[in-house]
């Protein structure tokens, strides 16, 4: 991961030091920072890119779960993408309906297929035929019949080497399958892989997707991912969604037969709406390196240098107010554990940084907060958001308390085994 300050211009878009200061004044650091007009702005292009009729957009908020962001999307008219339960929980309470909704999940038990049944979400994509075959025999109890299942596409030629999905040679049992309980197999799902920001990689393989949706018989709609790429390197190619709205609003219209799309990004529509700020409380140099410790670690952002990746670092001196350029240093950014990879920005240019300087780390709206843990025993930061020149409080920062959740403090009563003799000790 290599990080740098050269970004001035996009991040002041985003945030001033006089608001970044205020903010970490009002709410204490580490600080997520959501821009929610630059979120309706993004939302906005990307809606506007797809022209076909039929389109809907469902926001994939295994990127960003954070309820108030989700009502951003919904506000906007965009429904829901979900991974897992989880998501589908959090988009209910977000207010979103069902029916808006849509489920691409793996290996849900039979109690959790059960749950997304009850839930009332009506597109379901499988994975595998066990998991169509389990939704099958869970649903003929329920009375709801306007369900749309599809399976998620496995061909290795255009999804890559992926673990995930239905080979078209399997087609023909998945339909068998949904007929013996009365249904259709309507829909299929191809998702490209995350962070492709190669437009050409999404355009070239839209007719070999719709030429295999065809092979289904009751084919009603096409679910075309996922894994829109975002420009995290200011000065690199970013992924030109009106080439791939154009393109694919083209080729499916076409087809002249009604087939509805759905279209679920998730990175390319929030990661560049938020910035994590921290503080610096060390500086050291290790010869010409300048070593900065900050009040954040990696178990807050854990993208960069535990999953590789790259953010942006931008800095401001607390107490300087010159415009006069600083000289700049090569500088690693480090987390405030001692765990070896705790590094937010590793061989950073930046001028030379003092206690209390602020840091702001670009661009981390998705797989920021919601892949943040409690690993290395840090409370996760705060998350504010800023609207119409106001800002507000959307998520609570952590205190220690959140360490002792669901342990069990005082001793619980011994199980005594089972009847059966099945527990060894017995
Ligand atoms: C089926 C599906 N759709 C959408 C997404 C979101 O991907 P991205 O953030 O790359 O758009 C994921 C991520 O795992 C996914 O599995």
């Amino acid at each position: 991961m290599v990080s740098n300050n050269f970004t001035q211009n996009r991040f002041t878009f985003l945030l001033s030091r006089e608001v970044a200061q205020e903010l970490l004044s009002t709410y204490g650091s580490p600080l997520y920072v959501y821009d929610g007009d630059r979120l309706r702005e993004t939302i906005e292009r990307i809606t506007k890119a797809v022209s076909y009729p039929h389109t809907q957009f469902r926001f994939a908020s295994v990127t960003n779960g954070n309820i108030a962001l989700l009502k951003i999307f919904r506000s906007s008219g965009w429904g829901l993408h979900a991974n897992t339960p989880g998501d589908i929980y959090l988009g209910l309470q977000a207010g979103f309906n069902p029916s808006e909704i849509v489920y691409s999940g793996s290996n849900l038990n039979r109690t959790e297929m059960l749950q997304v049944l009850n839930w009332g979400v009506t597109i379901l994509n499988f994975d595998s035929l066990a998991q169509l075959q389990l939704c099958c025999e869970v649903l003929p109890k329920r009375t709801e019949k306007n369900i749309r299942l599809g399976l998620r596409l496995n061909m290795p030629e255009i999804t890559g080497d992926s673990r995930i999905g239905v080979r078209p040679e399997e087609f023909c049992d998945a339909i068998a399958l949904t007929r013996e309980v009365g249904l259709k197999l309507s829909g299929l799902h191809f998702y490209r892989g995350t962070g492709t920001n190669a437009t050409a990689a999404f355009t070239q393989v839209i007719d070999t997707v719709i030429a295999t949706a065809q092979q289904l018989p009751d084919w009603e709609y096409l679910d075309f991912g996922g894994g829109f790429g975002y420009p995290y390197h200011h000065n690199k190619a970013a992924f030109d969604w009106e080439m791939f709205g154009a393109e694919l609003s083209e080729r499916i219209t076409r087809l002249g037969r009604k087939i509805d799309l759905v279209i679920e990004p998730g990175r390319a529509a929030i990661a560049g709406c938020a910035t994590l700020l921290a503080q610096v409380v060390s500086v050291k140099w290790q010869g010409e390196k300048q070593i900065v410790g900050v009040d954040t670690t990696v178990a807050n952002l854990s993208v960069p240098s535990v999953h590789g990746g790259y953010r942006e670092i931008f800095t401001w001196k607390q107490a300087d107010k010159s415009s006069i350029p600083h000289s700049l240093f090569t500088t690693d950014i480090c987390g405030n554990t001692t765990y070896s990879r705790d590094y937010l920005g590793k061989n950073c240019q930046l001028p030379a940084l003092e206690i209390g300087d602020i840091i702001a780390i670009l661009d981390v709206g998705a797989y920021g907060y919601a892949m943040s843990s409690h690993f290395l025993h840090r409370p996760k930061p705060a998350e504010v958001l800023l609207e119409n020149g106001t800002h507000r409080l959307i998520r609570q920062r952590e205190d220690y308390s959140v360490l002792l959740t669901n342990q069990m403090l005082d001793s619980s009563p011994l199980f005594k085994g089972s009847q059966r003799g099945l527990l060894p000790w017995r």
